[in-house]
């Protein structure tokens, strides 16, 4: 049979693809992976319009129990519902490896994703360099501030994912990942914009510098912030005057 790899988008149970919900009907078991983003409906709101039984999946469960689930779809069809887009997140690569290996066939659903909604802050998409995670425990973690001098050495963009915890409610607020990177020398007088709950009907998008960026309060998770390149187009300008704190 097939397992099938269904984006949900940004922001609720309505936003999966028809194709998506198609599959889930024909699906023995349904999944939803909730540990890599964060959606504004709950499990039951996803169940009752998929008019499914969801089973969570946690990082152990996808993680380590990903070979129980494809030996189980060489039998039946399974669907894994993911927030965001499939591929988004480094761990759902293993369960397509893991499906191949197997030889169970793999169909994808795509779907909308931070790193691409994260355009309406007006940054042009293709002048983003890596993506750095900041982590909750991140005393001693310099990658993230390696990312961006690396970015900003050839004028990219930095979009830095903010850590979260699903099952505890925890997440690494705007204000702690600033306080992260001040920490870590970068200036206050930097700019920055800052996101929550982008895709969402309440999303807010706020721009100025690291140390007017902090007085902000964003409202729920979940969050992620850019500090743009240098040397930015007219558009992405006008774009982040927009955005900005005091307009
Ligand atoms: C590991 S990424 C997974 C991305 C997801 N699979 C996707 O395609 O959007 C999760 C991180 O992206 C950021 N993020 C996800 N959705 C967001 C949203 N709607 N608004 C702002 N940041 C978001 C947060 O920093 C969060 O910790």
């Amino acid at each position: 049979m097939v397992l099938y790899l269904i984006g949900l988008g940004l922001e609720n149970e309505k936003d999966i693809t028809l194709k998506g919900l198609e599959r889930i009907k024909e699906s023995k078991e349904v999944y939803f992976e909730n540990y890599t983003s964060k959606l504004q409906c709950s499990v039951k709101d996803l169940g009752k319009l998929y008019k499914r039984k969801i089973i969570i999946a946690d990082r152990n469960f996808i993680e380590e129990k990903s070979k129980g689930i494809i030996k189980k779809a060489k039998k039946e069809s399974i669907s894994i519902l993911i927030p965001g887009d499939v591929f988004s997140a480094t761990t759902h690569i293993a369960l397509f490896q893991e499906a191949k290996k197997y030889k169970v066939p793999v169909e994808v659903f795509n779907n909308a994703s931070i790193l691409t909604a994260i355009g309406i802050t007006g940054l042009e998409l293709y002048k983003f360099g890596r993506v750095a995670s900041i982590p909750f425990d991140n005393e001693k973690i310099k990658t993230p501030i390696e990312i961006l001098n690396e970015n900003q050495k050839i004028n990219l963009h930095t979009l830095f994912l903010l850590d979260l915890n699903n099952e505890t409610k925890k997440y690494l607020s705007i204000q702690e990942a600033i306080e992260y990177l001040l920490k870590n020398k970068i200036k206050k007088e930097t700019m920055a914009v800052a996101c929550a709950r982008i895709g969402w009907s309440d999303y807010k998008i706020k721009s100025g510098t690291l140390e007017e960026l902090m007085k902000i309060n964003y409202g729920d998770p979940p969050y992620c912030l850019v500090i743009p390149a240098k040397k930015l187009h007219f558009i992405e300008e006008e774009m982040i005057a927009m955005w900005n704190n005091k307009a």
